[in-house]
Order: C-alpha cells, then structure tokens, then sequence
C-alpha cells in the first residue's frame, strides 16, 4: 500500500529533549530568533507546544499558552522545504482543539506586518485583526509593527 507524504509526519507533545532540534530550526527561521532559553523555558513551564517529526528530524513546531478565557499562539514555524504541505494549518489546529476542550473563548496571535504568508494562514483559517503593537518586533532598521489577530471558538 502507497504512504501518504502527510502520513510520514508525526505531531508530538514538545519535549525537553527536542529543544536543540526546535532551537536550530528557530535561529534557521528567523532574523531575531528566540533565544535557546526561552524555548527552554516554554518546555519546562509546560507551555502547550508540539514539534512535528519527520523520521528523527523536527521540521516544525508551535508553542502556546491554553488559558481560560484566552490563549496565546506565541511561535509557530516549519522548516522553509517543507512548507505549503498543511503542517502549519495542522498544527494550529491541535491548539484550536486543545483550546476548545480546555473551554477557552478565544486565541489570539501577534505578527509582523510584513509577514504576509503567514498573515495569509492566519486569515484562511479565520483569525480576525483586531488591533496593532506599535514597535512590537526587532528589525534591520528600527522597530516593527504588529497585527494582533484573534479567533472566537
Ligand atoms: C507561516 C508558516 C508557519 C506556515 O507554515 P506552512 O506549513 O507552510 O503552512 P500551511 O502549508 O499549512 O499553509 C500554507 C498557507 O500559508 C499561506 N502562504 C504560504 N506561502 C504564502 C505566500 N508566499 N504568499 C501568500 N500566502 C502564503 C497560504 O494561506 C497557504 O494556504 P494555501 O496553501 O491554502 O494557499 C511558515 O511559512 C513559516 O514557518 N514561516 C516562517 C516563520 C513565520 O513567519 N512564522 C509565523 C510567525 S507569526
């Protein structure tokens, strides 16, 4: 029987012992990267996260806070040749479950105004803008603006 490409990925609860993996692909991902600490810290704290396998490799990873009323989708990246395959939509909708179960009302996120794929995510799956972070980001020059969006479950 043929194996699907989306069967050979596996979504795992984040553990302590993924943290150099997760770290290597935030300081790959992003010109401001998370330092190792925070990652750290987000696994100790218990912060609902998940790394997404392929074989041995994490190629992804959301991290968040489920809270009652409001839970907070603080990072959520896949490695860049791996992208466009759905694991991004995937992965937060584990956290949409897991928020709905845990009685949240709503999630919320912060992205950079210059973001504009993962701005383009967020919309396909019904987060709404509802406000901005001025200089919220890093950037080369200065400071960056952020989106703050929302979505009621
Ligand atoms: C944002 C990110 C997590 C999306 O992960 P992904 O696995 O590619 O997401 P999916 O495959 O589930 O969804 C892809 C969707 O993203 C959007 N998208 C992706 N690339 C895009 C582009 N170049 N232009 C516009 N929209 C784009 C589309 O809505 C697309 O949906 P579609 O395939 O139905 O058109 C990934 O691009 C990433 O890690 N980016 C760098 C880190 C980052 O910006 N994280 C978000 C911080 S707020």
């Amino acid at each position: 029987m043929a194996v699907k490409s989306s069967e050979l990925y596996r979504f795992l609860p984040m553990r302590i012992d993924d943290l150099n993996m997760v770290h290597n692909l935030e300081a790959d991902s992003y010109q401001f990267p998370w330092t190792k600490e925070i990652i750290r810290d987000c696994i100790l704290y218990n912060y609902d996260s998940y790394s997404v396998f392929f074989g041995d490799k994490i190629i992804g990873y959301i991290i968040s806070k489920i809270s009652y009323p409001e839970t907070h989708i603080l990072n959520l990246t896949v490695n860049s040749k791996f992208r466009n395959n759905g694991i991004g939509t995937s992965l937060i909708q584990l956290i949409i479950d897991d928020a709905r179960i845990r009685n949240s009302k709503d999630i919320i996120l912060e992205v950079r105004t210059s973001n504009a794929s993962a701005q383009s995510l967020y919309k396909k799956l019904k987060f709404e803008i509802i406000g901005l972070r001025k200089d919220y980001y890093e950037c080369k020059e200065g400071r960056e603006d952020a989106l703050v969006l929302k979505l009621e479950l």
